[in-house]
């Protein structure tokens, strides 16, 4: 059964790939990844290469994290599932909100609604908003607003909210009430800024005009990463996210930091959040949280907003809603080792150092290949860049270009993400300096080709 060429023939002819046409599945096979270890990847034809992708932005740790294997294994052993709806909880769980309780502190995050993922958490946070302004007498208060290119993954909330026209366009219509605000993106902007400090400004007028015409008293949420990752890794100016968070407070609007890729670590500091010097009202975490290993997530929630849930007497703070796999014991044992393990390795400064390494790399490569229009990054381990067919119309590469340097640089040592235009590089936060050195090389092997 395991046989390569059974499993190249038969991949796409009863499984449908996420994010992509079944049509494509079928006609380009994909490449089969069949082990891993450490920082590295192996393929069914037992080719062995580094991971610039860190599986997708999730596995800080690497493959070869035996505490959190052991935690997982061992856990299977003592209780593999319990649900944790009202009447019922497990052990794991009630340490693992200990556990991150602590670690959220700094960032004013003192509760934990636990979910199966990513997209459930947003999903969660986004629902927690609306009944949050309900249970304070503020029924009018339903709509959200977030960033152009921002990605808050494809649940129906979450794709309403998501600045992509790839992930909403047909799945219309979406959620009635969801507004969105141009992204502080110096690269392409209605505004034609190049200036990350004055852009963020701009962008900050557009949320609060935004905010003047729909009436302030109608929104819940403002949803956003505080680095873009998906959308193509945009950091924000500093001065952008303390921004938002100030508009936010001045007009009653909840601020939702979805952290699924920034949570623990992965910036060169432990949240995006504190990176930014914010304190958001909800944070969406998932992905590294169990390094992959075991589908979870957790919304982490602020002690103000807890508060107006606990002290309620209406009846109206009574969630309604959750998953089967909330708290799963399994998930939660993951969970606390991952923690630990990212503690004891004080993984953001490797993620700091290593992020640095790969910023000046990938900004060499672009003064050698003007088919880069752009590279981002500079926070930790998020770095991308931007393919152009040339530098002055900056009309997007056609996507063959990506395709044929993920290609070569695959076989030169490396895989890395296409993403559109984008190539993206979210590798594992344990890489070393060797391994980064391979990414580039590897890179530069694939940019090489297209000459
Ligand atoms: C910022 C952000 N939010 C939400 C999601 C959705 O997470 P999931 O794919 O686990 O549902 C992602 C996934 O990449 C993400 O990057």
């Amino acid at each position: 059964m395991n046989d390569a060429n059974f499993l190249k023939a038969n991949n796409a002819r009863s499984l449908w790939h996420p994010m992509t046409a079944p049509s494509d599945s079928l006609h380009n096979a994909p490449t089969i990844i069949t082990g891993a270890h450490g920082t590295r990847i192996r393929d069914v034809d037992g080719h062995e290469v580094v991971d610039g992708v860190g599986g997708l932005w999730n596995v800080n740790l690497g493959y070869s994290c035996q505490p959190v294997k052991d935690a997982i294994a061992a856990q299977l052993d003592a209780l593999p599932y319990y649900s944790i709806f009202r009447g019922t909880s497990n052990d794991k769980v009630i340490e693992l909100a200990e556990e991150l309780r602590d670690f959220f502190a700094p960032d004013g995050l003192t509760r934990a609604f636990f979910t199966s993922g990513g997209g459930d958490s947003v999903e969660t946070a986004l629902r927690l908003a609306r009944q949050y302004h309900k249970i304070r007498g503020e029924a009018g208060r339903v709509k959200y607003l977030s960033l152009k290119k921002g990605y808050h993954g494809t649940h129906i909330g979450g794709a309403s909210v998501n600045g992509n026209a790839n992930f909403r366009t047909m799945y219309e219509p979406l959620l009635p009430g969801c507004y969105h605000i141009p992204a502080p993106y110096t690269y392409r902007n209605p505004f034609n800024e190049t200036d990350p400090a004055r852009l963020a400004q701009l962008c900050l007028q557009a949320l609060e005009d935004e905010i003047a015409f729909q009436g302030a008293g109608t929104i819940a949420a403002f949803i956003m990463e505080p680095i873009l990752g998906a959308g193509g890794v945009i950091p924000p100016h500093a001065s952008f996210m303390p921004g938002v968070e100030a508009i936010c407070r001045k007009n009653g609007i909840l601020l939702i930091a979805d952290e699924v890729i920034t949570a623990f670590g992965r910036t060169g500091a432990w949240t995006g959040s504190r990176l930014w010097g914010v304190k958001p009202d909800f944070s969406c975490t998932a992905k590294a949280i169990t390094n992959g290993y075991f589908p979870f997530g957790a919304v982490m929630i602020a002690e103000g907003v807890a508060e107006v849930f606990e002290k309620d007497e209406t009846g109206r703070a009574a969630i309604g809603h959750g998953y089967t796999y909330s708290g799963h014991p399994v998930g939660a044992a993951a969970a606390l080792a991952c923690l630990a393990e990212t503690r004891r390795l004080n993984i953001v400064e490797n993620a700091a150092a290593r992020g640095a390494q790969i910023f000046a790399g990938v900004q060499k490569l672009m003064a050698r290949h003007a088919v880069i229009g752009d590279v981002r990054g500079g926070h930790g381990l998020m770095t991308a860049l931007e393919l152009v067919a040339d530098r002055a119309s900056k009309k997007p590469a056609d996507k063959a270009l990506p395709a044929k340097v993920q290609e070569v640089a695959y076989k030169a040592g490396a895989m890395v993400r296409v993403s559109g235009p984008n190539i993206i590089l979210s590798p594992p936060l344990v890489v070393t300096e060797a391994d980064v050195e391979v990414i580039l090389s590897a890179l530069e092997a694939g940019f090489g080709a297209l000459a």
